[in-house]
């Protein structure tokens, strides 16, 4: 089954995929990207990913004349060639080709990539003992609200953990709380009330947040969108993580300590099995 690449208006074979060297995405990340997945061979929530891609691409005034439909399309074709039941769709807008040079091209074409690999998220039965963090302070820039590829931060903290015999890394801000991981957002359980920090531009608004905070809300799990300190992670009876690749990940041990009993706790579980239920496979 091949892995397959889209790249301003032809699909190839992922390996054979290339973007020129000027490119502003590869020299400034000067650019957006979404990652989205499939559910048995269809996108998932394809709609809120594009409009969350234009948001990030307004915030950075990088003009392009693509429409949602537009980009959906090329996304599904890009899908129905790879032939994968569980892919992740990487989809990144640059603004495109220009000589290197800070100032904004006054015309620049945007440069547009596709790419399908399969993907296999842990499901509950392998969660096993969870994941464990470190954090790390958060000295990302402010506008972590865009999804613009200019990760390294994210990078530098996840290789941190990786160094540290962790899983991952969660940032914490100047004001002791808790922002998100490199790559999800957080959530924690105390005292059967499910928290997550609120949308700011310290953080990504993650669909996957959005679709498990409409399950637990439907479940009647009480929930709030409120601000989590590094304490209250710590001491919080589960942690878990969201992302679209990843969809729930429990987390059982941060810097080193033992959340709750130190195994994915039962409303990590609910909720994810709520979400799917709702969401996935109604
Ligand atoms: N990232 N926060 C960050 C920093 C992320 O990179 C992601 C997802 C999320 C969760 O967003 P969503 O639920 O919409 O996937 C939060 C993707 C998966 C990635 O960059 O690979």
């Amino acid at each position: 089954m091949p892995e397959i690449a889209y790249v301003n208006g032809g699909f190839l074979p992922l390996e054979q995929a290339t973007v020129h060297v000027e490119d502003r995405g590869f020299q400034f990340a000067d650019s957006a990207y979404e990652v989205m997945r499939t559910y048995d061979g269809k996108l998932f929530a394809a709609e809120e990913h594009i409009e969350r891609l234009f948001r990030s691409l307004s915030a950075l005034e990088l003009e392009h004349h693509f429409t949602a439909k537009e980009l959906i399309c090329i996304a599904e074709e890009a899908v129905r060639r790879s032939k994968f039941a569980e892919a992740m769709v990487y989809l990144q807008v640059t603004r495109g080709i220009a000589r290197r040079h800070r100032g904004v091209p006054a015309k620049c074409a945007p440069t547009i990539i596709i790419t399908v690999r399969e993907l296999h998220p842990a499901t509950p039965s392998q969660w096993g003992n969870g994941l464990s963090c470190i954090t790390v302070p958060d000295n990302r820039w402010g506008r972590c609200d865009i999804k613009t590829v200019a990760l390294l931060a994210n990078v530098l903290a996840y290789h941190a953990a990786q160094k540290a015999g962790a899983n991952d890394a969660i940032f914490i801000g100047a004001d002791g709380t808790v922002a998100e991981a490199t790559a999800g957002n957080i959530f924690i359980v105390t005292h059967g009330e499910l928290r997550t920090p609120p949308k700011s531009p310290r953080l990504l608004s993650g669909i996957t947040r959005d679709k498990l905070l409409g399950a637990a809300r439907a479940t009647g799990i009480p929930c709030a969108e409120q601000s989590v300190t590094k304490a209250e992670l710590v001491a919080a009876d589960e942690v878990f993580l969201s992302s679209t690749t990843n969809e729930v990940a429990p987390v059982t041990v941060v810097d080193g300590q033992k959340i709750g009993t130190g195994k994915p706790g039962p409303l990590a579980r609910r909720v994810y099995e709520q979400f799917l239920k709702t969401f996935v496979r109604p």
